[in-house]
């Protein structure tokens, strides 16, 4: 792992309730050059340069945000948040590691793009790695996944929904299977059968329907399952490990669990959004719904239920918030034609709060396996674990002080993502990062940004 601009700062935690994945317990943190340095009972004063004093908070590893979209470039314009805005509101919820995505032109190599990815990223305030897509299969793509993968890159990504930008026919999925499953790594893959959603949105546009309602109608959940069932498939036959991101719907669900009961190596996200909002958010004028235009579109609440319940089972292993934030500016590219709305929805910075308020504080999974899809699994699934994803000595000092009685409203107004519009507007929440450490840095204090000069790293997984 290549790591720089460790902070020399001895921070004691002490009187911290610490959560991890597997356990609950009090004990005292020593924070020594940007690592986990001793976890005991009571340590004393005069070790540290800084005392924190976090009685009646809980300790948490930083989060691992295993899908967002920084700067993403669309004929709309580029996403809302770049590195810089996305990472600040990423720390005051809590995340202190971003996988985001690299996503070549055509005729561009993968590892010129992922070089490209990486410049842009270098004002984040948090680490970051990406998963690398092959939009399109050439002579030289099989060599460029390898070099992609000297160069510390352990997960690519499919589309295969976006037919004709980036989407990937399913005989070149299967090829990017081979190569990356020969290798022993990951595919990631956007489940969602894109022929016949293009042909349900160009029926749909024909007959003159064009609101976002149009952009829900044209991608059901069955389109969905249907893909995610071939995906399963052909990651089987190719022994590739495979992980589905976004998973939205019910019906996908059963795939997934017989793959993971045959012991297949199948993993599942799901996002806030899919757990907790429907498809009511598709009624009203353009301003109010298309802010939700995102893919997968909202289900049902059965849909919502049944997530939650597949978190709960370890069906699902991880939450990511596919954080791509338009202004409503950008959206309006598509008030006559919903195929031209840019897709995506911003939330990086809601992630734990919403995870914390209507999964743990409603009994819907425990706090220990919050930070289990929060973080651990994140940084097991990705390789960074036990670098990251874990308050153990010898990890880095990724650390959310999480104080569980402060309660708040989401909104545009306090949001610190760069945005117009918040998917979550009006949701009332528990629980705040009153602290984040990143590597021995302190950027958020007394729930404030206050280094801003606090620099993420590209990690080399
Ligand atoms: O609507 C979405 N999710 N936009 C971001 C790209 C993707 O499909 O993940
Ligand atoms: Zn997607
Ligand atoms: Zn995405």
């Amino acid at each position: 792992m290549f790591i720089h601009n460790i902070s020399s700062m001895k921070i004691l935690i002490k009187n911290g309730v610490i959560v991890t994945s597997t356990d609950q317990y009090k004990a005292d943190i020593l924070v020594q050059d940007g690592k986990i340095a001793r976890i005991e009972n009571s340590l004393p004063d005069n070790l540290a340069d800084k005392i924190i004093n976090v009685e009646g908070k809980l300790v948490l590893p930083g989060g691992i945000d295993p899908h967002v979209h920084m700067y993403l470039p669309t004929p709309a314009g580029p996403t809302s948040d770049d590195f810089e805005s996305g990472s600040k509101a990423a720390l005051y919820g809590g995340t202190t590691t971003l996988l985001d995505f690299v996503t070549p032109s055509k005729g561009q190599s993968l590892t010129d793009a992922l070089k490209q990815r990486i410049n842009e990223a270098k004002n984040s305030l948090v680490d970051y790695s990406f998963h690398v897509s092959p939009v399109e299969w050439r002579s030289t793509t099989e060599q460029e996944i390898k070099d992609c993968i000297n160069a510390g890159i352990t997960s690519f990504k499919v589309y295969m929904a976006y037919k004709g930008t980036v989407g990937l026919n399913d005989d070149d999925f299967y090829k990017v299977l081979q190569v990356v499953g020969k290798e022993g790594c990951t595919v990631t893959v956007h489940c969602e059968l894109g022929d016949e959603v293009d042909e349900l949105r160009n029926r749909f546009v024909a007959e003159n329907h064009v609101e976002p309602l149009y952009h829900c109608l044209s991608r059901p959940a069955e389109l969905e399952a249907k893909a995610v069932k071939q995906a399963i498939e052909l990651a089987a036959k190719a022994n590739c490990t495979l992980y589905i991101v976004h998973v939205s719907s019910k019906e996908s669900l059963q795939y997934i669990k017989d793959a993971q009961s045959k012991g297949q190596r199948v993993f599942a996200e799901t996002c806030p959004h899919y757990l907790l909002l429907d498809d009511s958010k598709y009624q009203g004028d353009f301003n109010q719904t298309a802010p939700f235009t995102i893919s997968p579109p909202l289900r049902k609440k059965v849909d919502n239920d049944a997530l939650w319940n597949a978190l709960n089972e370890g069906v699902i292993k991880t939450v990511g918030t596919d954080h791509c934030p338009f202004n409503l500016s950008q959206k309006a590219a598509g008030i006559s034609d919903f195929r031209k709305i840019p897709n995506g929805a911003g939330g990086v910075e809601h992630r734990l709060e919403l995870l914390y308020t209507y999964g743990v504080l409603e009994k819907r999974i425990t706090l220990n396996q919050m930070v289990d899809v929060f973080s651990t699994q994140p940084a097991k699934i990705f390789g960074l674990y036990p670098l990251k994803g874990d308050i153990k000595v010898g990890s880095d000092a990724d650390i959310v002080i999480w104080d569980p009685e402060s309660e708040q409203t989401i909104s545009v107004k306090a949001q610190h993502q760069h945005c117009d519009n918040n998917m979550y507007e009006g949701f009332k929440t528990k629980g705040k990062s009153e602290f984040v450490i990143c590597r021995g840095e302190i950027p958020i204090k007394n729930g404030n940004l206050i280094t801003p000069e606090t620099k993420g790293t590209f990690l080399k997984r």
